[in-house]
């Protein structure tokens, strides 16, 4: 099967993604929004989830039904600002499991520096969606990834809000059988490696650190 690499046009993401990059946009709702959006994501990167057949009493008659298939999930945020998009994510999944990657980008070379990695045990069973809100020069999401692929889960996808289009091009080359899911996809990247126009550093705006 083909690899999906999806950009959401959907209204309310739109709509939702526009308050969120609005540097008035207080920390507290920035919060809530990064959920609500990370919901919206996960709704569609969960679009192909296998279903079985059952058989549901109603009061009025048995209904031929549909449940998800027994398929085992796990949410991996990058830390730290892949945080902010873990309860959206929960919201719809509530049993999935939550293991934790610790990358920052130094600031002179922009390169990941890892200094955390805790995953489910049984992740080789495991259907895994690795979240952080912002992939700038996609070197974060790779090596996040690369560290994943080395427990063997069943299948990996991305999901952010802001892709820039050097960081996209980046993932896709890196990982061609993940699926990628963006919110948007902006202009491009400054000097500094920041996403124009992006909406900030994502990790001090969920938590007010600036
Ligand atoms: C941000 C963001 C990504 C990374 C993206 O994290 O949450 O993890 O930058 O940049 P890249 O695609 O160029 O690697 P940051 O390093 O600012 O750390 P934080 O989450 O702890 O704030
Ligand atoms: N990390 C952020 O938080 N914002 C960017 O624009 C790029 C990397």
């Amino acid at each position: 099967m083909d690899r999906k690499v999806v950009i959401f046009d959907h209204p309310l993401i739109q709509h939702k993604l526009s308050i969120l990059r609005d540097l008035r946009t207080p920390t507290k709702d920035f919060r809530d929004l990064v959920n609500e959006i990370a919901m919206l994501i996960m709704f569609e990167a969960t679009r192909e989830l296998p279903l079985e057949d059952i058989k549901v009493e109603t009061p009025c008659g048995t209904a031929d039904c549909k449940q998800i298939a027994g398929r085992k999930l796990a949410f991996v945020p990058i830390l730290r600002a892949g945080l902010g998009l873990v309860d959206g994510c929960l919201k719809l999944v509530p049993n999935a499991r939550v293991g934790h990657i610790g990358l920052y980008r130094d600031e002179e070379t922009l390169q990941p520096v890892e200094y955390y990695c805790k995953l489910p045990k049984d992740i080789e069973e495991r259907d895994v969606f690795v979240v952080d809100p912002m992939l700038a020069t996609g070197g974060s999401a790779i090596d996040a990834i690369n560290q994943i692929k080395l427990r063997n889960p069943r299948s990996i996808k991305f999901l952010c809000l802001i892709a820039a289009p050097e960081g996209l091009e980046k993932l896709e080359e890196a990982h061609p059988d993940v699926d990628i899911f963006c919110a948007g996809l902006d202009d491009h990247l400054n000097e500094n490696g920041y996403i124009v126009p992006g909406l900030g550093d994502a990790g001090d705006r969920i938590f007010g650190t600036k």
